[in-house]
């Protein structure tokens, strides 16, 4: 006899749960009076899951007071998505996890968000918001997927057109995969773009894998299962060699990214030995770039 299991909060595992974690950072922000952004939805996904993994990952006075990089993210990609979707257009959100953007912003008419994850995430997300009957503000389609395999085939299966202009997105997305499929991923987007697309990421810098005093917390991310693995110094770089024409690479706290939450203007450029991370944007003026070669070396190598 076959018994089917239903889904539980316990389903997510590895690398899905991290969308709870993220989820968490995102209620916090949400529930203080000067928030950057109004996640209603937050609370709910990201669950007692979430909150326990917010309180094990950030220590020390990120635990007390929130570390500022993850709300400065969050609406630094609200931001370029509002500055950047038009009418009709497609917006692809690469590692949506539990964000809820497709429920929280006001979209142009026409819009089409895809939100691609793994099936678990999104089987998960749609259960919880179900039980608030809340209803997406732009057409929402999901795409299972594992970004670390051929993700084409089932984007286009959800309707993805490569000839409409695309928004590109993915937080908090790139530094878990190897560094081969980092830079697969944002090639691919490139070749799937028509022109006026953009794109938006973050990356980390190489540093973090260096410094000693990073190596507990890159420790408990092994050990949950979700492993930091690609970093790059040059990100401008790496959507270089993907196809993308770079249009601005800041970092959390700097100038464009900074919303009055870090007071010391984030790290200084020119400061060795500083864990770093970037935020990044990317257009394609002129449509579909020549292909680069599948074999173009990643900005930078695998961590682990
Ligand atoms: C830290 S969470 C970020 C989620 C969301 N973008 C946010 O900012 O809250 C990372 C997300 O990437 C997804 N992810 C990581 N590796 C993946 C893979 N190989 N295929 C599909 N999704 C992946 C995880 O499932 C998770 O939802």
């Amino acid at each position: 006899m076959r018994v089917e299991v239903a889904a539980t909060d316990d389903d997510l595992s590895g690398v899905a749960r991290t969308a709870r974690w993220t989820a968490a950072a995102r209620a916090r922000e949400t529930a203080r009076p000067d928030r950057l952004f109004d996640d209603p939805y937050a609370a709910l996904l990201a669950g007692a899951d979430g909150e326990a993994l917010l309180r094990h990952f950030h220590t020390g006075r990120a635990a007390a007071d929130g570390n500022p990089v993850l709300p400065i993210r969050t609406r630094w990609f609200d931001d370029v998505l509002r500055d950047s979707v038009t009418e009709g257009c497609q917006v692809v959100g690469l590692g949506a996890g539990l964000d809820t953007r497709a429920y929280r912003l006001d979209w142009p008419a026409g819009t089409v968000l895809f939100e691609v994850d793994q099936a678990s995430v999104l089987t998960y997300k749609r259960r919880r918001l179900a039980r608030v009957g809340t209803v997406p503000r732009c057409e929402c389609r999901t795409v299972a997927t594992d970004l670390t395999g051929e993700w084409e085939p089932a984007l286009l299966d959800a309707g993805f057109d490569p000839a409409a202009r695309t928004v590109w997105f993915a937080e908090g997305l790139l530094f878990y995969l190897p560094a081969a499929r980092a830079a697969a991923a944002a090639r691919q987007a490139a070749r799937l773009s028509a022109a006026g697309s953009r794109i938006a990421v973050d990356l980390i810098g190489t540093g973090i894998f260096r410094l000693r005093y990073m190596r507990p917390f890159l420790d408990k991310l092994a050990r949950a299962g979700s492993p930091w693995r690609f970093g790059t110094d040059t990100p401008a770089e790496f959507l270089r060699q993907a196809g993308w024409a770079v249009e601005r690479i800041t970092e959390p706290g700097a100038a464009g990214a900074n919303y009055g939450r870090w007071p010391q203007g984030g790290v200084p450029a020119d400061f060795p030995n500083l864990p770093r991370s970037y935020l990044a944007t990317a257009g394609l003026p002129t449509g579909r770039p020549g292909p680069p070669p599948d074999d173009a070396p990643a900005a930078s190598g695998d961590h682990r």
